[in-house]
C-alpha cells in the first residue's frame, strides 16, 4: 500500500527511483510517479497502472540527483493520473509523495485554500498547497513544513522538495512507515528497508511526529518544535538474494516452496541443539502471568492466530480469545483480569493492528509482536518481539509467513506450557515434529502437478466455491478460502462444516466446488465426511484434502501425517498451491491481484 522512495545526492536519481519502486510494487498499488529535479529541466512523470507502465513513459531526458518517488493505492479520488503522486503546489514549485489518510483534509482546504485550483481529489494535493501557501505567506520551507505538520490530522509519511533548492528532501512521519537510508554521498528515504537495500544497508529509524532534513551529506531529525534528536543508525541484515524471483514464474510459488526451509529456521532458532526452548524467558513470564491471550491480527495472520488457538489452549492451559484488529481498535470488548496482547503481522505495519497496540500500550497492557520485519512499527511498539525468519515475503497473497506464524507460536506454547510444569508441554517434542511437518511440506510441494490437475478441473469456470472442516479444518478453511479469494476472486467461503446446513447450504448447486478437509479424530473426520455426503448429494463438485491415515478410497489430496499441534500447517499448504494454481489457470497476476496491498498502513 503507496509507497515512498527519495533520493538526494551524488546518484541517478532516475534510476534509483525506478528500482526503488520496483522493489515496492509488492506492497499494492494502481498508479505511480517520479518526480526528478534538475532546475528547469525537471520532470514530473505519472502513470495509472504498473511501474512498467511509468517506466514506458521515461526518456532519457529525465535526470538528476535528487528525486522522489511513489506508488498509490487509491483511497481519496480514483486511480487516475491527476491522483497520483507527485502532487505539487499550486505555483508547482513544491513537490511532495504521502503514504496515509489525512483526516481533516477538507477542513484544510475551505480554511486555508479558498481559491485554490485544485487538480484531483486527493488529500496530498491539499498539503502540498498547504505548504506552498504558508511560503507565499512568507514563511521559510521548514517553517511552512512544520506548521502545516501542526495542522495536518492522520496518518502521514510525507517527503517534500523544494524545487529551487534541491539539496534537501524534508521529511515527516506519523503512524505510516517511513525509513531513512544512509548512504556515501547521498541518502534516501523510502517505505521499507528493501526497496533500498540495494544502494545501502546503513538505515535510521524514523520516528511519529518527527521531522527529518535529509541531504546528500547529513540526516538531521528534530521533532516538530525543531529539537534536535539523536538518532543512530543500524545495519541491517538483509540478503539482495532473497527478494530476487530467480527461476520462479511468481513470488508466491518460490514463498510457497520456502517453507520447509522456514520451518527448520526456526527450529535452529527457538531451541538449542538439545532440543531446549531459546525464547526470551521475560516473554515465558509475561504469558505465564497472564490469565488470557489475546491474538490481534488481520488477514491471513488473524487467520493463523486461529489455526494456533488450540495448541495454544492446550499447551498454556490458558483461554486464547482472536480480535479482528480494525474492530478491536475502536470497539475493545471487556477484557480479562490479566490480560496479554500478542499481535500477529507479518509486515509489523498493519495500521489497524497498530491501533489496537496504541491502546494496549495505554491500558498498560503487555504485549508481544511476532512479525517477520525486524524494527517494523509493530515490533518496536510493543513489549517485546519474536521474528518469524521467513525472509522477505513479497507476494501480496501470505503463505510462508502463516506458516511461520502457527510454528513460532508453537514454541512460545511449548516454552510456557513447560514453565508452567505442564507434562504435554515437556513430552510435546517440537523439534523433531516441525521436522516432520518440514518433510509433509516437502511431499505436497511434491505433488504439484496433481493439485494443479485437479484445480483445472474444478475450478476453472466457477464464479464460487466453499472450503469446509471442523475444528482446526475449519480454521484451514478460512485461510484456504481467503487465499482463494485474494489472488483468483472465486468467491469462496470457509465454513464450519456442520454449520452449512443452518442456512448457507441453500447455495450449493449443480456444480458447486465444494473442498473438505479432514485432518481430525476418526469421530470427527466422520461428522466432515457425513456434511460432504450433504452437499454432494445436492450436486456440489466436492474435492478431499484428507491426512494420511483418515483416507478413503476417491480422496483426492492426502497429506501427510503430522502432530495435530500442527496439523494445520500440514493441512493449509495444499490448498496455497489450490489458490496458486486457480489465479494462474485464469491467467491472472498472482503476485500482484487487483484492489489489494501487501502493507496495510491506512486504517
Ligand atoms: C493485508 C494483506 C493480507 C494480510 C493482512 C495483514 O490485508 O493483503 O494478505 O494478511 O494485510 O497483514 P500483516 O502484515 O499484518 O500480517
Amino acid at each position: 500500500m503507496c509507497g515512498i522512495v527519495g533520493v538526494v545526492g551524488n546518484r541517478n536519481a532516475t534510476d534509483i527511483l525506478m528500482q526503488g519502486l520496483e522493489k515496492l510494487e509488492y506492497r499494492g498499488y494502481d498508479s505511480a510517479g517520479i518526480y526528478v529535479a534538475n532546475g528547469d529541466n525537471s520532470s514530473l512523470v505519472k502513470s495509472v497502472g504498473r511501474i512498467a507502465d511509468l517506466r514506458a513513459k521515461i526518456g532519457i531526458d529525465v535526470s538528476g540527483s535528487t528525486g522522489i518517488g511513489h506508488t498509490r493505492w487509491a483511497t481519496h479520488g480514483q486511480a487516475t493520473e491527476d491522483n497520483a503522486h507527485p502532487h505539487t503546489s499550486a505555483t508547482g514549485r513544491f513537490v511532495l509523495v504521502h503514504n496515509g489518510v489525512i483526516e481533516n483534509y477538507l477542513q484544510i482546504k475551505e480554511e486555508y485554500l479558498a481559491g485554490h485550483d485544485l487538480k484531483g481529489q486527493t488529500d496530498t494535493e491539499i498539503a502540498v498547497h498547504l505548504i506552498g501557501q504558508f511560503v507565499e505567506d512568507s514563511l521559510s520551507v521548514l517553517e511552512a513544513f512544520k506548521k502545516a505538520l501542526s495542522i495536518i490530522e492522520g496518518s502521514y509519511a510525507f517527503a517534500l522538495v523544494d524545487s529551487e533548492d534541491t539539496d534537501t528532501i524534508y521529511v515527516a512521519k506519523n503512524k505510516s512507515p517511513l525509513l531513512i537510508g544512509l548512504g556515501d554521498g547521498y541518502n534516501m528515504v523510502c517505505s521499507d528497508a528493501m526497496a533500498m537495500i540495494r544502494e545501502t544497508s546503513e538505515f535510521m529509524e524514523i520516528h511519529d511526529k518527527e521531522l527529518v532534513i535529509l541531504t546528500k551529506d547529513a540526516a538531521t531529525v528534530t521533532d516538530y518544535d525543531g529539537n534536535e534528536i539523536e538518532r543512530d543508525s543500524y545495519t541491517a541484515e538483509l540478503d539482495l538474494s532473497d527478494i530476487g524471483k530467480g527461476t520462479y514464474p511468481f513470488y508466491m510459488l518460490k514463498e510457497i516452496d520456502e517453507q520447509p526451509t522456514v520451518m527448520r529456521k526456526l527450529i535452529s532458532t527457538y531451541a538449542d541443539s538439545e532440543g531446549n526452548m531459546n525464547i526470551d524467558p521475560a516473554i515465558v513470564k509475561s504469558v505465564q502471568d497472564a490469565d488470557r491471550i489475546y491474538i490481534l491480527a488481520a488477514g491471513t495472520s488473524y487467520n493463523a492466530g486461529f489455526a494456533s488457538k488450540a495448541m495454544l489452549e492446550k499447551l498454556t492451559d490458558t483461554p486464547v480469545e482472536l480480535g479482528v484488529a480494525s474492530e478491536w481498535g475502536y470497539n475493545m470488548p471487556l477484557l480479562s483480569k490479566k490480560p496479554m496482547f500478542i499481535l500477529l503481522s507479518q509486515s509489523g505495519e498493519t495500521a489497524d493492528s497498530r491501533q489496537v497496540l496504541v491502546k494496549a500500550n495505554e491500558m498498560g497492557i503487555p504485549s508481544l509482536t511476532v512479525t517477520n520485519v525486524p524494527g517494523s512499527t509493530l515490533s518496536r511498539e510493543a513489549t517485546y518481539t519474536m521474528l518469524l525468519h521467513a525472509g522477505p515475503e513479497i507476494a501480496v497473497a501470505s503463505t510462508k509467513a502463516y506458516t511461520a506464524q502457527v510454528a513460532a507460536l508453537a514454541f512460545l506454547a511449548k516454552a510456557v506450557g513447560e514453565a508452567n510444569g505442564k507434562a504435554e508441554a515437556a513430552e510435546f517434542d517440537l523439534v523433531h515434529e516441525l521436522s516432520i511437518v518440514a518433510q509433509s511440506i516437502e511431499a505436497t510441494l511434491s505433488e504439484k502437478d496433481m493439485i494443479a490437475d485437479k484445480v483445472e478441473k474444478l475450478l476453472s469456470t466457477t464464479r464460487n466455491a466453499f472450503y469446509i472442516g471442523r475444528g482446526n479444518d475449519y480454521y484451514v478453511a478460512m485461510e484456504a478460502s481467503l487465499k482463494l479469494k485474494e489472488i483468483s476472486y472465486i468467491q469462496c467461503e470457509g465454513f464450519a462444516a456442520g454449520e452449512l446446513k443452518h442456512g448457507t447450504i441453500s447455495l450449493i448447486e449443480d456444480g458447486t466446488p465444494v473442498i473438505g478437509l479432514i485432518s481430525s479424530s476418526e469421530l470427527v473426520a466422520a461428522h466432515t465426511r457425513g456434511n460432504i455426503q450433504e452437499v454432494a448429494a445436492r450436486g456440489a463438485n466436492v474435492l478431499t484434502v484428507v491426512e494420511e491415515g483418515l483416507e478413503r478410497e476417491g480422496d483426492d489430496i492426502v497429506v501427510n501425517k503430522v502432530h495435530p499441534f500442527l496439523a494445520t500447517i500440514g493441512m493449509v499448504i495444499s490448498t496455497q498451491l489450490i489458490a496458486y494454481y486457480a489465479s494462474l489457470q485464469r491467467g491472472l497476476d498472482v503476485d500482484k491481484p487487483r484492489n489489494l496491498a501487501k502493507a496495510v498502513t491506512v486504517e
